[in-house]
């Protein structure tokens, strides 16, 4: 269990060294540029599609169970977040991290709401504008699971006053860069007091996942129904089917918002109406934003150990490309991105380190 844990953060640090090292720019990597990209590519993340207000900033503060995100009615999130959760020793302080303020630790967590309004700002001006050019942050906490989570614009269907006519297709296209990839999993989304049937996130999901093997249906604002009806069809997966479950979800409403109902109060009041609904009693133990996050670290789990084989022999081409990078460079090597280098080096070769000894303990992706 140890050991599988510690791959997961090897990879999750893996991920953040690529991400910082291709900010230098793409010819600093050099020989080693080419086989990490392929490698960033085959690491697992979590994105979240659906259309505008349909949940997905809340969904994904409560997967990692701390106010920090933008919310609100009407086009908030206009930047790709790409947010790294790294689980940390107990009893450590959380602070969170930017790409873009490397030397700031982030305790209050009011201020990093901030720091991505001011950040998404600094480029879209305040305005209704979106841009493709993604924030990357990380949080450091005890309370976390180590997943990369994505958070995106949402869909729309129309331009409003201040945005340019090709802003639907544009948010698409950036959303379906993100979900396209083989490695994404995506949360599909969708707000069980509209029509699902016409739902964004469900149509994007199936098109770039038909077979629906990395898609998991998110159903919010199920507080919101309308009375005498519910959402018993899709949760139960008649409506639509998905390969992996349906999670109903209430999260924050905007009153809860404007009066600054915590996270825990939160999460209490989803877990009591869940457990007192005559619709959703049955199913209680397999609904909410906590189930949610414990079912993605386990699907995380799975395809991390499917792909460790591919992840290993990329590992270690990168271990070769690296050396022979740094062997050119000199060693000790001064420039950011030589440090940057030799750092991802390190973590490849204790990925390769903790992989073997995950072998040599005879159970190579065995049951934990
Ligand atoms: P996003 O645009 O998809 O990121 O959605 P947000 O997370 O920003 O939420 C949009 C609005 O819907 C906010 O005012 C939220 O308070 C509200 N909201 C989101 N989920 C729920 C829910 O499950 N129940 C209720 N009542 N309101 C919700
Ligand atoms: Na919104
Ligand atoms: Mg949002």
């Amino acid at each position: 269990m140890a050991t599988m844990e510690s791959l997961i953060s090897l990879v999750n640090r893996i991920q953040r060294a690529c991400t910082i090292l291709g900010d230098y720019g793409g010819d600093s990597g050099g020989a080693a540029a080419a086989s990490l990209p392929t490698l960033w590519e085959s690491l697992p993340s979590v994105a979240v599609v659906g259309g505008q207000s349909s949940g997905k900033s809340s969904v994904l503060e409560s997967i990692v169970g701390r106010d920090f995100l933008p919310r609100g009615s009407g086009i908030v999130t206009r930047r790709p977040l790409v947010l790294q959760l790294h689980k940390t020793e107990p009893g450590i302080t959380e602070y969170a991290e930017f790409l873009h303020k490397q030397r700031e630790r982030f305790t209050d967590f009011a201020m990093v709401r901030k720091e991505i309004q001011e950040e998404t700002d600094k480029i879209t001006g305040k305005s209704k504008q979106i841009s493709p050019v993604p924030i990357h942050m990380s949080i450091y906490s005890p309370n976390v699971v180590n997943l990369t989570l994505i958070d995106l614009p949402g869909l729309t269907k129309v331009a409003v006053e201040g945005q340019p006519e090709s802003i639907v297709k544009d948010i698409e296209n950036m959303v379906r860069l993100y979900v396209e990839k083989p490695n994404c999993i995506i949360l599909a989304v969708t707000p069980a007091n509209q029509d699902i049937a016409t739902s964004d996130a469900i149509k994007l999901a199936r098109e770039v996942d038909p077979e629906g093997e990395r898609t998991f249906g998110v159903l919010t604002k199920l507080d919101l129904m309308d009375k005498g009806t519910n959402a018993q069809d899709v949760l139960e997966g008649r409506a639509y089917p998905l390969q992996h479950p349906w999670v109903g979800i209430v999260n924050r409403s905007q009153a809860d918002i404007n009066t600054k109902v915590d996270m825990i109060a939160a999460r209490q009041r989803e877990r009591k109406f869940f457990s007192t609904s005559p619709d959703y009693g049955h199913m209680a133990s397999r609904m909410g934003s906590e189930y949610l996050a414990k079912l993605l670290s386990k699907h995380l789990e799975s395809v991390i150990k499917t792909r460790i084989p591919g992840i290993t022999s990329l590992i270690n081409r990168s271990i070769d490309d690296l050396e022979s990078e740094l062997d050119h460079l000199g060693r000790p090597v001064a420039i950011d991105a030589g440090a940057q280098l030799y750092t991802i080096l390190e973590l490849c070769r204790a990925f390769d380190r903790v992989f073997k000894e995950h072998l040599d303990g005879g159970r190579p992706g065995g049951d934990r």
